[in-house]
């Protein structure tokens, strides 16, 4: 569907709720001139905002970074996105327990005439919306999916979620163009991750995936798997991974808020393991939707 004519989609910018086709900034925005900003995409579960507070945690960590203050409050935020997520359901008529949502966070460090330094004393810009989920399809989940290969060329700070993403876009292109669904990337011969996702193996029972370091992003379901792996008895290693073992690994994973944990079932046109999806995906899986519902259950009412 085009931009255009999209039903009127809720948003929040600078302290005010708007629609999308509404809001403005100002070309001089930091976001738009240097991509100075940070990001965060949570998945919501009926109106349950998954894995909120680790979110939270991961922004509060990107903006210390690029040393951008914090312009809310955890609880400011839950709010902002709980109000977006209910105003989804009224503009576009879909009940918000029905649906999944991801809602989207950015935070720029502001506006200024163009100058590299990170000039201090500035107000950030503050933008948040709500879409639907597209959730992989059952196909995806059945077959399993296809990934291309290629060298890492990003920049070398990639645990900071930041706006600046040509390297991903380039990256994820990539697969694009080869036909598939994400771009595995490897640093020096080493793992690191999908242009949008973590990547994970399993060998022997045992599922591994590249350190909590700064040349990948740390998904919020890194410590979601390793929740799932403890309840389940599943030995879970992270240490780096070469490119070797990718290859000869009896099954692939990726894992984002959108996929979720998602089977590879061929790289570079090679099947994985056997080319099936395996059972410690399969374990992982539903130990993914489990955690879903138990987050349902618990949240308080909108
Ligand atoms: N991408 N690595 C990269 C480079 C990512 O962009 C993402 C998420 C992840 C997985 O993080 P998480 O499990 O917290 O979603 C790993 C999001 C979804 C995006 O940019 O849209």
């Amino acid at each position: 569907m085009h931009f255009a004519d999209l039903p009127p989609l809720p948003c929040y910018l600078n302290g005010d709720y708007t629609v999308l086709s509404e809001a403005r900034i100002s070309v001089m925005d930091r976001g738009f001139i240097f991509g100075d900003g940070v990001y965060e995409v949570v998945p919501v579960y009926g109106p349950c905002l998954f894995r909120f507070e680790q979110h939270m945690a991961r922004l509060e960590r990107s903006l210390a970074e690029l040393r951008i203050p914090n312009p809310h409050s955890r609880a400011q935020w839950h709010a902002i996105a709980q109000r977006l997520v209910a105003d989804y359901g009224r503009s576009t008529g879909a009940d918000p327990e029905k649906i999944d949502q991801m809602v989207y966070l950015q935070i720029t460090r502001g506006v200024a005439l163009r100058d590299h330094a990170m000039l201090p004393g500035l107000t950030p810009t503050v933008f948040a919306m709500t879409n639907v989920m597209k959730p992989a399809s059952e196909a995806q989940r059945r077959e399993g999916v296809s990934c291309v290969t290629a060298d890492d060329f990003r920049w070398q700070k990639a645990h900071i979620k930041s706006t600046s993403l040509l390297g991903a876009v380039m990256a994820r292109q990539i697969s694009v163009d080869a036909g598939a669904t994400e771009t595995i990337m490897f640093r020096d011969g080493w793992l690191s991750e999908g242009a949008s996702s973590n990547v994970w193996i399993v060998k022997n029972g045992v599922l591994m995936g590249p350190p909590r370091d700064h040349l990948v992003l740390e998904g919020i379901r890194y410590g979601l798997l390793e929740e799932i792996c403890q309840l389940h008895g599943i030995p879970m290693e992270l240490r780096r991974i070469t490119r070797a073992e990718v290859l000869a690994a009896d099954e692939v994973l990726l894992s984002s808020a959108t996929k979720e944990v998602l089977p590879v079932t061929r790289i570079d046109g090679e099947p994985v393991g056997d080319g099936q999806p395996g059972s410690v995906y399969d374990l992982l899986y539903a130990g993914y939707q489990a955690a879903k519902l138990q987050a349902r259950l618990r949240r308080p009412a909108l």
